[in-house]
């Protein structure tokens, strides 16, 4: 921080979502003038690190300067806080030198490219005793926070029993793609079991805790062709899932998802309590939704928007203030916030990298149960017991040493 409690922010990589962060640090620019000063851009692509600036200037009124190098960027433009944007094989690396220079760090999810990974952020956050938080936007939505007082304060599905999210489309398999980090195993992780996914799982946690156990299929029925610089290269993740999840508190949920559906798609996401359910619409990721309802046993439905608004009156201001600071609802400023916050008075965030672990740690359990066509415990995948699927990915991220 600077002398008057301004945060000196870097942003690493400025891609795609980075742009919806810098847009939310110009709305929180608006509200508490002085609250930050973006201090360097850091991208290993210069066109790309130019063009943020750009669009930063323009936000901020101010040009920010960029760096091709994480270190020269740490060393000559001296960030406190660094928010990580990068894909995920590189967000340990760049965690590691920020935190190592004295910087606390915001890292977008998933969390780390492995547990190992994000083993390793949290392990040197608390030897610097630097702030570590997951970028983690969804939950902060108020119909996730209304979601989160429905099943847990106010109950109004009872004691939660099952869920099914699913969903099932047809994506032309013939269509070549664009090449894309995302569809390298050793860069991303994995496919949208842990990409979008990382937001489910954020969400399942929050909403009915730990899990127990998961059994899960993993899969891909069709070649993906993308054109990486006029080479044809194939997806290596998945198109398909099926996981059933249990949770300690005896919840029982189906979570699957395919591209790979042709003739007839749809999606269904229902919670159902020992009194009623809550049935979404929308995707299998990101709910609930505007139009989720509400319906109990003896019929009686109530729509988002009435459970919204009886959430924010059980609040009160000071829980209205709290979760939605300036009246912003969006997930990314709100996680943007909280980081800024957490730096300026020292306290933890609201999704540490512990939360950004134990997330990831339930796509970790679906892909490690698929590799070993078996039920496995979480915690056993927690603890690093379970890594079968995870090895080879650390490996090539010089994460695990030896050979198999
Ligand atoms: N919260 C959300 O809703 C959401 C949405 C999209 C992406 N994400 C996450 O954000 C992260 C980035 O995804 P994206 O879609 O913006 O990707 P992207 O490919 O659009 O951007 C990544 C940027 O990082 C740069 N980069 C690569 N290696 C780097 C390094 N070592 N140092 C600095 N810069 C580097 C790339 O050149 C690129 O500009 C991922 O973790 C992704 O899962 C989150």
């Amino acid at each position: 921080m600077g002398e008057s409690g301004t945060v000196k922010l870097a942003i690493a990589g400025c891609g795609g979502i980075a742009r919806a962060h810098l847009t939310a640090y110009a709305r929180i620019n608006e509200k508490e003038p002085g609250k930050l000063r973006l201090v360097a851009l850091n991208d290993v692509s210069k066109e790309s690190a130019e063009a943020f600036a750009d669009e930063a200037e323009k936000l901020l009124g101010y040009r920010p300067p960029v760096f091709q190098d994480t270190r020269e960027m740490l060393r000559k433009a001296k960030p406190k806080a660094v928010d990580i944007c990068t894909p995920h094989s590189e967000h340990h690396r760049v965690a590691l030198e920020c935190i190592r220079s004295g910087a606390d760090i915001m890292v977008e999810k998933p969390f780390g490219v492995t547990l190992r990974a994000s083993k390793t952020i949290i392990a040197a956050g608390k030897k610097h005793g630097r702030i570590v938080a997951t970028a983690e936007n969804i939950r902060r939505g108020v119909n996730q926070r209304t979601m989160h007082w429905l099943v847990n304060e106010a109950k109004l599905i009872g004691k939660p029993r099952m869920f099914y999210a699913i969903h099932a489309s047809w994506n032309d398999p013939l269509k070549p793609r664009r090449w894309h980090w995302r569809i390298e195993k050793n860069l991303s992780g994995g496919g949208l079991v842990l990409d979008s996914g990382a937001h489910f799982c954020d969400s399942m946690r929050y909403f009915f805790g730990e899990v127990d156990r998961v059994y899960a299929f993993v899969g891909q029925f069709e070649k993906w062709p993308h054109d990486k610089n006029g080479e044809t290269v194939y997806s290596e993740v998945e198109d398909s899932w099926v996981a059933l999840i249990s949770f300690e508190n005896g919840l029982v949920g189906t979570w699957s998802w395919t591209m790979a559906a042709p003739g007839h798609s749809f999606t269904k996401v229902v919670y159902y309590g020992s009194e009623g359910c809550l049935l979404d619409s929308g995707d299998v990721f990101h709910g609930p939704f505007d139009n989720a309802v509400l319906i109990l046993k003896d019929g009686t439905q109530r729509n988002m928007s009435e459970l919204r608004e009886e959430f924010l009156r059980s609040i009160g201001e000071e829980g209205r203030n709290r979760l939605f600071p300036h009246g912003f609802t969006d997930g990314i400023t709100l996680e943007c916030y909280d980081f800024l916050e957490a730096v300026q008075k020292r306290r933890r965030p609201e999704v540490d990298g512990e939360d950004g672990m134990r997330a990831k740690a339930i796509a970790e359990a679906i892909y490690e149960s698929a590799k070993l066509r078996a039920a496995v415990r979480y915690r056993d995948v927690l603890n690093g017991r379970i890594s079968k699927y995870q090895d080879p990915i650390d490996r090539a991220n010089g994460l695990l040493k030896g050979k198999r």
